[in-house]
């Protein structure tokens, strides 16, 4: 069926148009946008006009994983999330993505999410043996003393089956990538990352999503993409063409632990968007805030705009179908959620006018802490 600007065309339900939402959300219509929006517990005008509220419940703890228990609404449809003063906590957007668009940026970006990676901290949870390499049999700090007070840590070293210390601290193997610029961090300069380098027309590609997520961005909340706007345009050359965004995370399957992010910009919104390798193949990887007992249920080509300087985490994560295949990683089929997350680094406005497009040294561990 053609619907037009439909956000989501494959149920005649929720078929409704970028139009009709801005115009229920002016006519504070409240019980034509439930019955629209299927909006989770509003019942009171105020909350309509300008978001439904949403108070801090519960003080979370970094590193922790919380389960679907935890929370107490889960969120899978248009929704404006605000604090009590009115400012954006989240925007669930549906089928944000068009849907013609989905299958040239997943074929991209499922390469580069999957790849395992050892530097994404906190957010892989407390370092534990079985999520390092095969060859490793315990954590230790640089001197190679094994740890044994059961402490929580995110970056360690250790040593293989010879009693060898790996020289390199990482955290908990996890399947991620980055595509974009990145500012000077741990010694290196300001730079396009080296998939972007190597894959110009690739990236070119995930310069038409950063656009597309970025219309969204403009449409439903526009005074942080002005602001956003206007940050990026002091410095131009680091962002995804004609965006306002300069990089992207792009993970596979992943469960992050609680965390926030570090390193986006100051005062700024994050993106977060979902793509399915097979449309429904897996049940939960909620992204939750647990300070706020919330999570989203984000499907193929929605988009979550949101504070991701609040603590967020996944919950666990259930293949429906054996058929992708197995993760060597956790020993269950693939659900196949890639998640994007789209943004602009804070510093970028500091960095030199070009950035550095050579190959770095080998060696450096760069934290990815998104
Ligand atoms: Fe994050």
């Amino acid at each position: 069926m053609d619907c037009g600007q439909c956000w989501d065309c494959s149920t005649n339900e929720k078929c409704i148009t970028k139009q009709d939402i801005l115009s229920i959300y002016k006519s504070a219509n409240l019980e034509e946008a439930i019955k629209k929006f299927d909006i989770l517990n509003i019942n009171d005008e105020a909350n309509i006009l300008g978001g439904k509220i949403f108070n801090k419940v519960y003080e979370a703890r970094k590193g922790l994983f919380y389960d679907i228990l935890h929370y107490d609404t889960i969120i899978s449809t248009n929704l404006h999330g605000v604090y009590p003063n009115g400012k954006t906590l989240f925007r669930f957007i549906k089928g944000a993505i068009p849907k013609e668009n989905r299958k040239k940026y997943k074929d991209i970006i499922k390469p580069i999410a999957k790849a395992k990676t050892k530097n994404r901290g906190q957010a892989t949870g407390p370092c534990q043996v079985e999520k390092f390499p095969k060859n490793a049999v315990a954590l230790c700090n640089r001197k190679g003393e094994v740890y044994t007070d059961g402490k929580d840590r995110y970056s360690v070293h250790y040593k293989d089956k010879e009693g060898k210390i790996i020289g390199r601290c990482q955290s908990n193997i996890v399947r991620s990538g980055v595509a974009g610029y990145f500012d000077a961090v741990a010694g290196m300069p300001c730079r396009q990352v080296g998939w972007s380098r190597d894959n110009l027309s690739k990236h070119d590609t995930l310069s038409e999503l950063a656009r597309d997520i970025e219309s969204n961005h403009k449409n439903y909340e526009e005074e942080s993409y002005l602001y956003h706007k206007e940050q990026a345009n002091l410095n131009p050359s680091y962002l995804f063409k004609d965006s306002i965004y300069s990089t992207m995370t792009l993970n596979y399957d992943f469960r992050t632990a609680c965390h926030t992010d570090y390193g986006d910009l100051d005062n700024g919104l994050s993106t977060l968007t979902i793509f399915e390798e097979l449309e429904d193949n897996y049940t939960g990887l909620y992204l939750g805030l647990p300070e706020y007992k919330i999570a989203f249920d984000l499907r193929d080509g929605d988009t979550l705009i949101f504070n991701a300087h609040e603590f967020h985490a996944n919950t666990e994560g259930e293949p429906l179908t054996d058929k992708l295949p197995i993760d060597d990683l956790t020993g269950k089929n693939f659900c196949g959620r890639m998640s994007v997350v789209c943004y602009l680094r804070d510093k970028i406005k500091n960095c030199p006018n070009e950035p550095f497009t050579g190959k770095l040294k080998r060696g450096k561990q760069v934290l990815n802490q998104q």
